[in-house]
Protein backbone atom coordinates (compact mmCIF):
# COMPACT_ATOMS: atom_id res chain seq x y z
CA UNK A 1 0.00 0.00 0.00
CA UNK A 2 1.53 3.63 -1.03
CA UNK A 3 0.76 6.73 -0.17
CA UNK A 4 2.11 9.51 -1.07
CA UNK A 5 2.26 12.97 0.83
CA UNK A 6 0.78 16.32 0.19
CA UNK A 7 -1.76 19.09 1.65
CA UNK A 8 -3.85 19.00 -1.36
CA UNK A 9 -7.57 18.46 -1.40
CA UNK A 10 -10.41 18.75 -4.46
CA UNK A 11 -12.66 21.50 -1.84
CA UNK A 12 -9.48 23.99 -2.25
CA UNK A 13 -8.11 23.28 -5.43
CA UNK A 14 -11.83 23.21 -7.05
CA UNK A 15 -11.95 26.75 -5.62
CA UNK A 16 -9.19 28.17 -6.85
CA UNK A 17 -10.13 26.63 -10.75
CA UNK A 18 -13.33 27.98 -10.31
CA UNK A 19 -11.26 31.86 -9.89
CA UNK A 20 -10.00 31.41 -13.32
CA UNK A 21 -12.12 31.14 -16.20
CA UNK A 22 -10.98 32.48 -19.65
CA UNK A 23 -13.08 31.35 -23.14
CA UNK A 24 -11.04 30.30 -26.16
CA UNK A 25 -12.08 33.50 -27.91
CA UNK A 26 -10.06 35.96 -25.05
CA UNK A 27 -6.84 34.32 -25.94
CA UNK A 28 -6.81 33.82 -30.31
CA UNK A 29 -8.88 34.80 -33.51
CA UNK A 30 -9.86 38.02 -34.69
CA UNK A 31 -7.47 40.98 -33.31
CA UNK A 32 -4.85 38.91 -31.42
CA UNK A 33 -2.56 37.43 -34.62
CA UNK A 34 0.48 35.94 -33.81
CA UNK A 35 3.68 38.17 -34.74
CA UNK A 36 6.28 36.06 -36.41
CA UNK A 37 8.98 38.59 -36.43
CA UNK A 38 9.04 37.52 -32.82
CA UNK A 39 10.42 33.73 -31.23
CA UNK A 40 7.35 31.61 -30.22
CA UNK A 41 9.37 29.77 -27.17
CA UNK A 42 12.40 30.31 -25.08
CA UNK A 43 15.23 28.62 -26.34
CA UNK A 44 15.89 26.82 -23.00
CA UNK A 45 13.06 24.80 -24.33
CA UNK A 46 14.02 24.56 -28.36
CA UNK A 47 18.15 24.04 -28.40
CA UNK A 48 18.21 26.15 -31.34
CA UNK A 49 20.19 29.03 -30.98
CA UNK A 50 23.77 26.66 -30.91
CA UNK A 51 23.12 25.28 -34.32
CA UNK A 52 25.97 26.08 -36.65
CA UNK A 53 23.91 25.10 -39.63
CA UNK A 54 21.20 27.11 -39.77
CA UNK A 55 21.26 31.39 -40.31
CA UNK A 56 19.54 33.47 -37.42
CA UNK A 57 16.50 33.76 -40.63
CA UNK A 58 15.92 29.75 -40.68
CA UNK A 59 16.28 29.84 -36.51
CA UNK A 60 13.17 31.29 -36.18
CA UNK A 61 11.54 29.88 -38.59
CA UNK A 62 12.31 26.57 -36.52
CA UNK A 63 11.33 28.17 -33.47
CA UNK A 64 7.59 29.31 -35.01
CA UNK A 65 7.19 25.13 -35.75
CA UNK A 66 8.86 24.25 -32.35
CA UNK A 67 5.45 26.46 -31.31
CA UNK A 68 3.33 24.51 -33.30
CA UNK A 69 4.58 21.54 -32.31
CA UNK A 70 4.54 22.07 -28.02
CA UNK A 71 0.84 23.44 -28.40
CA UNK A 72 0.32 20.55 -30.52
CA UNK A 73 1.89 17.82 -28.33
CA UNK A 74 0.18 19.02 -25.45
CA UNK A 75 -3.14 18.30 -27.22
CA UNK A 76 -1.88 15.36 -28.14
CA UNK A 77 -1.47 14.10 -24.83
CA UNK A 78 -4.64 16.01 -23.37
CA UNK A 79 -6.21 13.63 -25.55
CA UNK A 80 -5.41 10.47 -22.96
CA UNK A 81 -5.52 12.93 -20.05
CA UNK A 82 -9.54 13.47 -20.92
CA UNK A 83 -10.71 9.95 -21.04
CA UNK A 84 -8.82 9.01 -18.36
CA UNK A 85 -9.66 12.13 -15.77
CA UNK A 86 -13.53 11.25 -17.11
CA UNK A 87 -13.03 7.65 -16.20
CA UNK A 88 -12.12 8.62 -12.61
CA UNK A 89 -14.67 11.19 -12.36
CA UNK A 90 -17.64 8.33 -13.46
CA UNK A 91 -15.90 6.09 -10.49
CA UNK A 92 -16.23 8.94 -7.81
CA UNK A 93 -19.97 9.97 -8.93
CA UNK A 94 -21.33 8.71 -5.72
CA UNK A 95 -19.05 10.00 -3.46
CA UNK A 96 -17.73 13.55 -2.29
CA UNK A 97 -19.45 16.23 -4.27
CA UNK A 98 -15.47 18.53 -4.54
CA UNK A 99 -14.15 15.20 -5.59
CA UNK A 100 -16.73 14.41 -8.57
CA UNK A 101 -16.90 18.35 -9.41
CA UNK A 102 -12.92 19.08 -9.51
CA UNK A 103 -12.65 15.84 -11.79
CA UNK A 104 -14.95 17.17 -14.44
CA UNK A 105 -13.65 20.39 -13.97
CA UNK A 106 -10.27 19.17 -14.67
CA UNK A 107 -11.31 17.01 -17.62
CA UNK A 108 -13.49 19.92 -19.11
CA UNK A 109 -10.46 22.32 -19.12
CA UNK A 110 -7.85 19.88 -20.99
CA UNK A 111 -11.21 19.84 -23.29
CA UNK A 112 -11.19 23.34 -23.28
CA UNK A 113 -7.40 22.95 -24.00
CA UNK A 114 -7.63 20.90 -27.27
CA UNK A 115 -9.85 23.33 -28.81
CA UNK A 116 -7.44 26.35 -28.07
CA UNK A 117 -4.42 24.30 -29.41
CA UNK A 118 -6.80 23.85 -32.66
CA UNK A 119 -7.81 27.32 -32.70
CA UNK A 120 -4.01 28.03 -32.75
CA UNK A 121 -3.16 25.81 -35.36
CA UNK A 122 -5.59 27.49 -37.64
CA UNK A 123 -4.09 30.75 -36.97
CA UNK A 124 -0.54 29.51 -37.44
CA UNK A 125 -1.78 28.10 -40.90
CA UNK A 126 -2.72 31.52 -42.41
CA UNK A 127 0.75 32.93 -41.33
CA UNK A 128 3.08 30.02 -41.80
CA UNK A 129 1.55 27.93 -45.45
CA UNK A 130 4.11 25.54 -44.79
CA UNK A 131 2.29 22.20 -43.99
CA UNK A 132 4.23 21.68 -40.37
CA UNK A 133 4.57 17.55 -40.46
CA UNK A 134 3.35 16.06 -36.99
CA UNK A 135 3.40 12.55 -35.09
CA UNK A 136 0.05 10.77 -34.97
CA UNK A 137 -3.02 10.42 -34.80
CA UNK A 138 -3.80 11.26 -31.37
CA UNK A 139 -6.45 8.54 -30.61
CA UNK A 140 -3.81 5.55 -31.63
CA UNK A 141 -1.77 7.11 -28.72
CA UNK A 142 -4.12 7.42 -25.98
CA UNK A 143 -5.50 3.55 -26.88
CA UNK A 144 -1.52 2.98 -26.73
CA UNK A 145 -1.49 4.77 -23.20
CA UNK A 146 -4.88 3.72 -21.42
CA UNK A 147 -3.73 -0.12 -22.01
CA UNK A 148 -1.52 0.58 -19.19
CA UNK A 149 -2.10 0.13 -15.11
CA UNK A 150 -3.98 3.48 -13.83
CA UNK A 151 -0.72 4.34 -11.84
CA UNK A 152 1.45 3.99 -14.65
CA UNK A 153 -0.98 6.58 -16.79
CA UNK A 154 -1.44 8.61 -13.62
CA UNK A 155 2.45 9.08 -13.05
CA UNK A 156 2.74 10.02 -16.65
CA UNK A 157 -0.12 12.39 -16.12
CA UNK A 158 1.82 14.19 -13.18
CA UNK A 159 4.82 14.38 -14.97
CA UNK A 160 3.52 16.37 -17.58
CA UNK A 161 1.13 18.68 -15.09
CA UNK A 162 4.58 19.66 -13.32
CA UNK A 163 6.58 20.02 -15.88
CA UNK A 164 4.13 22.33 -17.52
CA UNK A 165 4.36 24.31 -14.29
CA UNK A 166 8.57 24.27 -14.98
CA UNK A 167 8.40 25.66 -18.21
CA UNK A 168 6.39 28.24 -17.84
CA UNK A 169 8.15 29.50 -14.32
CA UNK A 170 11.75 28.86 -15.18
CA UNK A 171 11.67 29.77 -18.97
CA UNK A 172 8.51 31.44 -20.14
CA UNK A 173 7.24 33.90 -17.69
CA UNK A 174 9.96 36.51 -17.35
CA UNK A 175 11.23 36.07 -20.82
CA UNK A 176 11.19 39.72 -22.79
CA UNK A 177 11.32 38.99 -26.06
CA UNK A 178 8.81 35.92 -26.87
CA UNK A 179 5.64 37.01 -29.03
CA UNK A 180 3.34 38.16 -26.29
CA UNK A 181 0.14 36.60 -27.57
CA UNK A 182 1.83 32.94 -27.76
CA UNK A 183 3.16 34.25 -24.28
CA UNK A 184 -0.12 35.02 -23.27
CA UNK A 185 -1.82 31.77 -24.50
CA UNK A 186 1.11 29.60 -22.60
CA UNK A 187 0.17 31.71 -19.12
CA UNK A 188 -3.58 30.88 -18.71
CA UNK A 189 -2.66 27.10 -20.20
CA UNK A 190 -0.16 27.18 -17.33
CA UNK A 191 -2.39 28.89 -14.86
CA UNK A 192 -5.32 25.79 -14.74
CA UNK A 193 -2.33 23.56 -15.15
CA UNK A 194 -1.39 24.37 -11.78
CA UNK A 195 -4.70 22.50 -10.51
CA UNK A 196 -4.33 19.57 -12.74
CA UNK A 197 -1.29 18.97 -10.79
CA UNK A 198 -2.67 19.47 -7.34
CA UNK A 199 -5.64 16.76 -8.05
CA UNK A 200 -3.67 14.62 -10.39
CA UNK A 201 -1.20 14.02 -7.12
CA UNK A 202 -4.67 13.69 -4.72
CA UNK A 203 -5.44 11.00 -8.10
CA UNK A 204 -2.19 9.26 -8.16
CA UNK A 205 -2.19 8.83 -3.93
CA UNK A 206 -5.75 7.64 -3.95
CA UNK A 207 -4.81 5.17 -6.57
CA UNK A 208 -1.50 3.91 -4.91
CA UNK A 209 -3.24 3.60 -1.45
CA UNK A 210 -5.12 0.39 -2.86
CA UNK A 211 -2.05 -0.92 -4.61
CA UNK A 212 0.28 -3.59 -3.22
CA UNK A 213 4.09 -3.23 -3.16
CA UNK A 214 4.29 -5.43 -6.48
CA UNK A 215 1.72 -3.64 -8.19
CA UNK A 216 3.30 -0.20 -7.40
CA UNK A 217 6.40 -2.12 -9.42
CA UNK A 218 3.90 -2.71 -12.08
CA UNK A 219 2.84 0.75 -12.38
CA UNK A 220 6.33 2.45 -12.20
CA UNK A 221 7.37 0.25 -14.93
CA UNK A 222 4.14 1.13 -17.06
CA UNK A 223 5.36 4.64 -16.21
CA UNK A 224 8.64 3.59 -17.87
CA UNK A 225 7.25 1.92 -20.95
CA UNK A 226 4.60 4.78 -21.34
CA UNK A 227 7.46 7.56 -21.55
CA UNK A 228 9.35 5.06 -24.00
CA UNK A 229 6.64 5.58 -26.42
CA UNK A 230 6.79 9.14 -25.95
CA UNK A 231 10.31 8.91 -26.72
CA UNK A 232 9.48 7.34 -29.85
CA UNK A 233 7.13 9.93 -31.01
CA UNK A 234 9.39 12.92 -29.89
CA UNK A 235 12.61 11.64 -32.03
CA UNK A 236 9.39 11.17 -35.20
CA UNK A 237 8.54 14.64 -34.70
CA UNK A 238 12.39 15.97 -34.47
CA UNK A 239 12.92 14.83 -37.70
CA UNK A 240 9.56 15.92 -39.15
CA UNK A 241 10.75 19.26 -37.71
CA UNK A 242 13.82 19.08 -40.12
CA UNK A 243 11.40 18.80 -43.30
CA UNK A 244 9.17 21.20 -42.18
CA UNK A 245 11.86 23.58 -42.31
CA UNK A 246 13.08 22.12 -45.61
CA UNK A 247 10.33 22.89 -46.69
CA UNK A 248 9.81 26.55 -45.86
CA UNK A 249 13.38 27.82 -46.30
CA UNK A 250 13.47 25.85 -49.84
CA UNK A 251 17.08 24.34 -48.50
CA UNK A 252 17.70 21.14 -48.88
CA UNK A 253 20.58 19.67 -45.99
CA UNK A 254 23.97 18.45 -46.18
CA UNK A 255 24.07 14.97 -44.44
CA UNK A 256 25.74 16.34 -41.81
CA UNK A 257 23.46 19.41 -41.54
CA UNK A 258 20.68 17.33 -41.05
CA UNK A 259 22.56 15.03 -38.29
CA UNK A 260 23.21 17.90 -36.46
CA UNK A 261 20.05 20.20 -36.67
CA UNK A 262 17.70 16.48 -36.18
CA UNK A 263 20.46 15.53 -32.80
CA UNK A 264 20.12 18.63 -31.28
CA UNK A 265 16.34 18.53 -31.77
CA UNK A 266 16.25 15.24 -30.56
CA UNK A 267 18.14 16.17 -27.30
CA UNK A 268 16.03 19.38 -26.88
CA UNK A 269 12.95 17.08 -26.99
CA UNK A 270 13.54 14.50 -24.56
CA UNK A 271 14.77 17.82 -22.10
CA UNK A 272 11.79 19.39 -22.74
CA UNK A 273 9.07 16.88 -22.52
CA UNK A 274 10.97 13.92 -20.63
CA UNK A 275 13.62 15.42 -18.70
CA UNK A 276 12.37 18.45 -17.40
CA UNK A 277 9.36 16.31 -15.57
CA UNK A 278 11.32 13.11 -14.65
CA UNK A 279 13.05 15.04 -12.67
CA UNK A 280 10.85 17.82 -11.43
CA UNK A 281 11.26 17.59 -7.46
CA UNK A 282 7.17 17.41 -7.03
CA UNK A 283 7.43 14.43 -9.03
CA UNK A 284 10.87 12.93 -7.59
CA UNK A 285 9.33 12.95 -4.47
CA UNK A 286 5.52 11.39 -5.04
CA UNK A 287 7.31 8.81 -6.68
CA UNK A 288 9.84 7.98 -3.89
CA UNK A 289 7.29 7.71 -1.27
CA UNK A 290 5.88 4.98 -3.54
CA UNK A 291 8.76 3.12 -3.84
CA UNK A 292 12.75 4.39 -3.81
CA UNK A 293 13.84 1.54 -5.89
CA UNK A 294 11.05 3.14 -8.46
CA UNK A 295 12.34 6.33 -8.26
CA UNK A 296 15.97 5.29 -8.79
CA UNK A 297 14.92 3.47 -11.96
CA UNK A 298 13.08 6.92 -13.29
CA UNK A 299 16.19 8.60 -12.69
CA UNK A 300 18.24 6.57 -14.41
CA UNK A 301 16.39 6.81 -17.72
CA UNK A 302 16.08 10.47 -17.33
CA UNK A 303 20.01 10.76 -16.79
CA UNK A 304 20.45 8.45 -19.89
CA UNK A 305 18.08 10.33 -21.63
CA UNK A 306 19.90 13.67 -21.01
FE1 LIG B 1 -3.89 21.30 -20.52
FE1 LIG C 1 -3.53 19.46 -17.48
Amino acid sequence: MGTIQHNYTYASTLSDALKINWKVDDLIGEGKGLDFTKPFLPDSLTGIQAIAALDAREKLALNHIRGRTYLYLFGFVEEFILPFVLEQARRAVHGDSAQVRSLLTFAEEEAKHIDLFRRFSEEFEKQFPTPVGLIGPAKELADAVLSHSPLGVVLVILHLEWLTQRHYLESIKDDGILDPQFKSLLRHHWQEEAQHAKVDTLLASELAAALSADEIKVGIEDYLKIASLLNDGLTTQAKLDVETLERHTGRSFSAAERSEIEAAQISSYRHTFLVAGAEHPNFVKAVGELSAEGRERIAAVARALN
